[in-house]
């Protein structure tokens, strides 16, 4: 089954070969998988886990025996998680066609119980609820702990009471913030491996997940176009840019406790910096790539305080509206200096990378990813250019999202009888290309977890290198209480980002 969908140059099956395959696999093993969503009452649980559990039923594949609970401390019975679930289940699936039938299959394999997340004895309620679900088969049990970090060690630890006994699996999904630098991440780690082995546990970062994360290897390593020239020869800096549009609604409380750099930059931003930059892998193993991921991130240096700009969001009205400071938020603590807004350079320090900005924007506000390949030197036709801001420079961009994209920026001569230059772009957009949905990020993870499959997926090395690159300027940021430059709501984000950029000759996108 694995085979079906691994492979760059295997082509991507049908949801009729997916199906075939997953029954053949449900015939040969009687086996049962549950899965178990703890802080099922939370907001990720409702946005999120439901809607993709349900479309990998709908869509994929699903075995003959599964189960899935919710668990958290609200007091729900089944019919009303059920009556919760169905009213999260606006998923992509929904857009295509009315699913209605389904969604009633699906929930009738779907059931709760409520209890404390430090309770064994709630636990060995949950395990002898799940024991009946399982009818004595095979029990394959995967715990995705969708709960605030201070209570996933007291969860987890009662997990592992209610691990699957006897010859199947138990796994964990652990959703980030693992930790809030180099010292609490370890402290967490260990905490996890006295109750776990680290095959065990599923760190997730969502944005690999994402369909052109997932690309970014494929675009790599499978054309000979690009990997030739992906190098400090011909790269002249890389840009990471991650915008949103919208403050920190409803999550101060959370954010305030991390900031952007450790919300977005030291996990999405560098996990897609990371496979930007490795060296090619031994193979499509999930050992041999987050082996050449740490390899890279352990070239790094650390993150300098000259080369970080931050920034906070500022009220703004804007036609008539008026749009919050990040402050105003009740959550916040007054006069709070966490940032909202970050702008880094990074370096790393080998020969493939030496010398090349890796440049990474994150905010509220802001929405373009893009790779920014080198100037050709001495070209032919400098003085063509209308303006000569960027002549002759081809830029490869991967839009992750929204409305994902692939676009190369190549020089054109302009039609007509004198030779005028100017850019254009050769795109791939995902919509024109492709009838089907895109699947949403955390479908395809879970999938991976109930599968096995660890490649995206963070390793406990992983995450120290990508804590030792933060740390410092962290703490020096904090100890320092460095001010944030104050944005209005909906800008483009402080100037220092700019002046940062330019410090390296270079422009944001
Ligand atoms: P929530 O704040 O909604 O918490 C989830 C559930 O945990 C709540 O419904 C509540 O359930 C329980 N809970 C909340 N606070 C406490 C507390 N102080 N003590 C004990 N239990 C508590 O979190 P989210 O669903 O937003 O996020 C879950 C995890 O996923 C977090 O680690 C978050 O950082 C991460 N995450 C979230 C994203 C999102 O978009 N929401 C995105 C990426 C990561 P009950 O009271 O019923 O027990
Ligand atoms: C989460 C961050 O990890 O990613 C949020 O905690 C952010 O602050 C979110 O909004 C963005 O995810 P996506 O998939 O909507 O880009």
């Amino acid at each position: 089954f694995k085979n079906l969908r691994d492979g760059f140059l295997s082509s991507v099956p049908s949801t009729q070969e997916f199906k075939e395959a997953a029954s053949f696999d449900v015939s040969k093993d009687e086996s049962t998988v549950s899965i178990t969503v703890v802080g099922a009452s939370g907001d990720l649980a409702k946005k999120k886990i439901f809607p993709a559990l349900f479309a990998l039923y709908y869509e994929v594949i699903w075995w003959q025996h599964f189960t899935i609970f919710g668990y958290a401390r609200s007091k729900m019975t089944d019919a009303e998680l059920r009556n919760m679930v169905s009213k999260t289940l606006a998923c992509r699936i929904d857009k295509r066609e009315n699913c209605g039938e389904k969604i009633d299959q699906f929930l009738k394999r779907c059931f709760y119980h409520s209890g404390q997340y430090d309770s064994q004895e709630n636990f060995a309620e949950l395990d002898k609820k799940l024991k009946e679900q399982e009818g004595g088969r095979v029990s394959n049990r995967l715990f995705y702990l969708s709960i605030p970090p201070n209570i996933f060690i007291d969860a987890v630890k009662c997990t592992s009471s209610s691990a699957s006994s006897g010859i199947g699996w138990t796994r964990v999904i652990v959703e980030k913030p693992f930790g809030r630098d180099s010292d609490s991440s370890a402290a967490l780690t260990k905490a996890l491996k006295q109750y776990l082995e680290e095959d065990q546990i599923f760190r997730i970062d969502h944005y690999l997940g994402k369909e052109l994360v997932e690309n970014l290897s494929v675009l790599r390593f499978s054309n000979l176009i690009f990997e030739p020239l992906w190098s400090r020869q011909y790269i002249r800096n890389v840009q990471l840019i991650f915008s949103e549009d919208f403050g920190t609604e409803g999550r101060g409380g959370y954010f305030d406790n991390y900031g952007i750099l450790r919300d977005i930059m030291q996990n999405h931003l560098l996990q897609i910096l990371a496979l930007f930059a490795m060296e090619t892998p031994v193979s499509l193993d999930a050992e041999d790539i987050r082996n050449e991921k740490v390899k890279v991130l352990r070239s790094m240096r650390p993150l300098q305080l000259e080369d970080v700009v931050v920034g906070q969001y500022k009220s703004h009205t804007k036609g008539g509206v008026a749009y919050p400071a990040y402050i105003d938020d009740n959550t916040v603590p007054k006069g709070s200096l966490t940032p909202t807004f970050a702008a880094a350079a990074l370096f790393i320090d080998n020969a493939r990378w030496d010398g090349v900005p890796f440049l990474m924007k994150a905010g509220k506000a802001l929405h373009k990813k893009r790779v920014q390949f080198r100037h050709v030197p001495g070209n032919l036709y400098n003085q063509n250019f209308e303006t000569d801001l960027d002549q002759a420079t081809n830029e490869l961009i991967i839009r992750v999202q929204p409305d994902e994209a692939i676009d190369l920026k190549i020089n054109n001569k302009v039609p007509g009888l004198g030779m005028r230059l100017d850019h254009s772009n050769l795109n791939l957009h995902y919509a024109a290309r492709y009838s089907k949905e895109i699947p949403d990020a955390y479908e395809r993870l879970l999938l991976d977890a109930i599968e096995g499959e660890r490649r995206l997926f963070i390793r406990s090395d992983e995450l120290d290198a990508a804590w030792a690159l933060f740390t410092p300027v962290l703490k020096e940021l904090e100890e320092k209480n460095i001010i944030p430059e104050y944005y209005p709501y909906g800008s483009r984000g402080p100037v220092g980002a700019h002046y940062l950029a330019a410090r390296y000759n270079v422009r944001w996108g």
